[in-house]
């Protein structure tokens, strides 16, 4: 696996630089003939994205290659602004006609226990049994606690290996409304893990994460820094997120 960090000058051009990533590693799968099998998150941050893929022309005019999952999602109605599906929704699946039935969102009308076990269903459904890699790429996003998806620091939920997707029912950030989301496992199956990070408020956790602290005992056990993926592990960081190069 390897792991490489871009920086760009600003949140726009790191939205940008995702959305050619995606669309370069989806031209390659549909080679393969196969469709292009993506998982996202919500927060602020992919927000440029979703705008950005909205309106991206020369891309495939037909969205119908593409299969959309979550990553991770609040349980909130769709029509909730915490939804990490309505953001998706809005931003990007709605203008872009997107065909619903190539969206795999994460149910939110039930018990957060039954919510996990029915997307884990989703998932294996989808994918398959076995150990085969499963997403093409995983858009994923880093709190200032370091908390990447749902997996916040010192969850439980870090640990479980037999299972996808878990229920968060007490996230230890806002929003403070239960959670589902993939494991580590769960993404460390997807064969490219793209982190989409912006902002100076990023900048001390992500100097942990990508090394920059050195003999700090903290960085290396962060739930973002434990990401895995099958090929490679990507960030795309903007300059005021990024830690100074000399120490990158
Ligand atoms: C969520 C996200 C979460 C997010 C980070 C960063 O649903 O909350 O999936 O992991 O990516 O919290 O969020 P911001 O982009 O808002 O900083």
């Amino acid at each position: 696996m390897t792991r490489v960090v871009h920086v760009l000058p600003d949140a726009e051009s790191a939205a940008t630089a995702v959305v050619d990533r995606l669309f370069g590693l989806a031209s390659r799968v549909g080679e393969q003939e196969r469709p292009f099998a993506l998982a996202i998150s919500g927060g602020r941050t992919p927000e440029p994205m979703f705008r950005a893929l909205a309106i991206r022309e020369g891309g495939p005019k037909d969205w119908s290659r593409w299969q959309l999952f979550w990553c991770d999602e609040r349980l909130v109605p769709g029509s909730d602004p915490r939804s990490n599906f309505g953001l998706a929704q809005r931003l990007w699946l709605g203008p872009a006609h997107f065909p619903p039935r190539n969206i795999h969102p994460i149910e939110t009308g039930v018990p957060v226990d039954e919510a996990a076990r029915r997307y884990e269903t989703t998932v294996r459904g989808y994918f398959g049994a076995g150990d085969a890699p499963t997403f093409d790429a995983v858009v994923l996003g880093v709190g200032p606690d370091g908390h990447t998806a749902s997996l916040f620091p010192g969850a439980s939920a870090l640990e479980v290996v037999d299972r996808w997707v878990v229920p968060e029912p007490r996230p230890s950030q806002p929003p403070a409304v239960p959670r589902v989301t993939l494991t580590l496992e769960g993404i460390g199956r997807a064969r490219t893990a793209i982190f989409l990070v912006g902002g100076a408020d990023k900048r001390p956790v992500l100097a942990e994460i990508l090394g920059a602290a050195d003999g700090t005992a903290t960085g290396p056990k962060l739930p973002a820094a434990r990401v895995r993926a099958q090929d490679a592990v990507e960030w795309f960081v903007d300059s005021a997120a990024a830690p100074t190069s000399s120490s990158r």
